[in-house]
C-alpha cells in the first residue's frame, strides 16, 4: 500500500520533469510550479511529510498550517499533506526535501545531525532540566533561527519546531533500575549521540527508524526502545512493550523542514504567510501535545496493560552524565547552544520550577 502510493507519487514527479524537459518552450519556466498540472494548472502543490498518524498532534498542527495558507494563499497553493511515512521514513523524506521532490517534512533532530551538526546537542542525555527549560529554549527564536539557517548547504532549512516529549525507555521486561538495561537491546534513533547514550547504560543499541520498531518488538529482535508516550498508543508500542519507566533521559524536538529553493522563490509577502502558519501549527501541535499525552497514559494503562514505572531519574542521569562533556569535547559547534541551555536551565530551577 505504502509502496503504491509513493510509486505513484514519484511517477507523477518524474511524468512533471519529462514534461518541462521536452517542452523546450520556456513556458514550463520551472519545474516546481508543474507540480500541480495533474490536478490544477494553475495551483502549485506543496507536499509536506510526516511520520505520525493523522490524530497525532504534528498531523493537527500542519492542518492548521494547510488551512492557514490556503486561506491567504489558496488560489495559488494546495498544501497537501503526507502521514504515517506514506513518503518514507524520515531519512528518505528528508531526501525528497533536499532534492524538492517534495517541499516540507517533519522530521526529529536526530535526523538532521548529520547535516549540520550543532543539532546534535539534542540528543545529549539530560540536557534540559525541565520541560519548561526545554519550551523556553525552543521559543527563543532569536536565538533558534541562527541554529535553524544551519543546514542551508544541505538545501534545506527549519522553519518551526514541534513538541515530542520526553523520552523514556520501555520494554518487553520493566526497567526498574540502570541495571535493568544490561544486556538488553534498544532501539535508538539513528544517531551516534543515542547509540552511545545505550551502550553506557549498558545495554545494546540498535538503530532503525521509526517505522520498523513495532514489528521489531513484536518479532523479539529488540527488547523495547525509548521515546514518548505517544508511541504507546497512535504508534500501538503498547500492544507489544508493556513496561514503560519514566527515567527522562531526553527531550529531542521534531522539525518543519523546507526545501531551501521553495521557500527563496516566495514572494515577501507569502513568505510570511508561510512563516505565520508555521508558528501557528506550533502553537496548535505544543496544545494538542500536552491534551494527548494524559489521554496516551490513560489508553495505554487501561486499555492496553501498560504500566508505567517511575524510577529514581538521578541514578539513570548520573551513569550517562559523562558523556555531556565527552560530547562537547568532540563537537565545538554544540558548545554555544549548550551554555545557552545552560542559564535557562539555571533560570528555571531559580524560579523554582521543577522536574
Ligand atoms: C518520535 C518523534 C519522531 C521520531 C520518533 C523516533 O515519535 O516525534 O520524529 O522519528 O520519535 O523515535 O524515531
Amino acid at each position: 500500500m505504502k509502496k503504491r502510493i509513493l510509486a505513484f507519487l514519484m511517477v507523477g514527479i518524474l511524468g512533471v520533469g519529462l514534461t518541462a524537459c521536452g517542452s523546450g518552450s520556456g513556458d514550463v519556466s520551472d519545474s516546481s510550479n508543474a507540480g500541480g498540472a495533474t490536478f490544477d494548472a494553475n495551483k502549485r502543490i506543496v507536499r509536506i511529510s510526516h511520520a505520525q498518524s493523522e490524530t497525532h498532534p504534528e498531523h493537527l498542527g500542519l492542518l492548521a498550517f494547510e488551512e492557514y495558507v490556503e486561506e491567504k494563499l489558496g488560489d495559488k497553493y494546495d498544501v497537501q499533506i503526507f502521514p504515517n511515512e506514506i513518503l518514507g521514513s524520515a531519512q528518505k523524506a528528508i531526501e525528497l526535501t533536499q532534492t524538492g521532490a517534495i517541499d516540507f517534512v517533519v522530521a526529529g533532530t536526530a535526523n538532521l545531525e548529520t547535516f549540520a551538526d550543532v543539532y546534535e546537542i539534542f540528543s545529549m542525555p539530560y540536557l534540559f532540566n525541565s520541560v519548561d527549560a526545554y519550551k523556553a529554549t525552543m521559543e527563543d527564536t532569536d536565538y533558534m533561527d541562527k541554529v535553524y539557517a544551519s543546514t542551508g548547504k544541505a538545501g534545506f532549512q527549519v522553519l518551526t519546531w514541534y513538541n515530542a516529549g520526553t523520552r523514556n525507555f520501555y520494554a518487553t521486561k520493566p526497567i526498574n533500575t540502570p541495571d535493568d538495561l544490561k544486556g538488553l537491546k534498544i532501539r535508538v534513533q539513528q544517531s551516534p549521540a543515542s547509540v552511545n547514550m545505550v551502550k553506557a547504560f549498558g545495554a545494546a543499541a540498535s538503530p532503525m527508524s521509526f517505522g520498523e520498531v513495532y514489528t521489531a518488538i513484536q518479532q523479539g529482535v529488540i527488547n523495547g526502545a525509548e521515546n514518548n508516550e505517544l508511541a504507546l498508543t497512535n504508534n500501538k508500542h503498547g500492544e507489544v512493550a508493556k513496561y514503560f519507566s519514566y527515567n527522562m533521559h531526553q527531550m529531542i524536538p521534531d522539525m518543519l523542514v523546507g526545501n531551501l529553493k521553495f521557500i527563496n522563490g516566495l514572494s515577501d509577502e507569502e513568505r510570511q504567510v508561510f512563516e505565520e502558519a508555521a508558528a501557528i501549527s506550533t502553537q496548535v501541535e505544543l496544545e494538542e501535545w500536552d491534551k494527548q499525552v494524559e489521554e496516551a497514559k490513560k489508553i495505554a494503562q487501561d486499555d492496553m496493560g501498560v504500566e508505567f514505572i517511575d524510577v529514581d531519574v538521578e541514578a539513570f542521569r548520573q551513569k550517562v552524565l559523562p558523556l555531556q562533556q565527552e560530547m562537547l569535547e568532540e563537537n565545538p559547534n554544540i558548545q554555544d547552544l549548550y551554555d545557552h541551555i545552560q542559564e535557562i536551565n539555571e533560570q528555571y530551577s531559580s524560579e523554582g520550577g521543577e522536574e
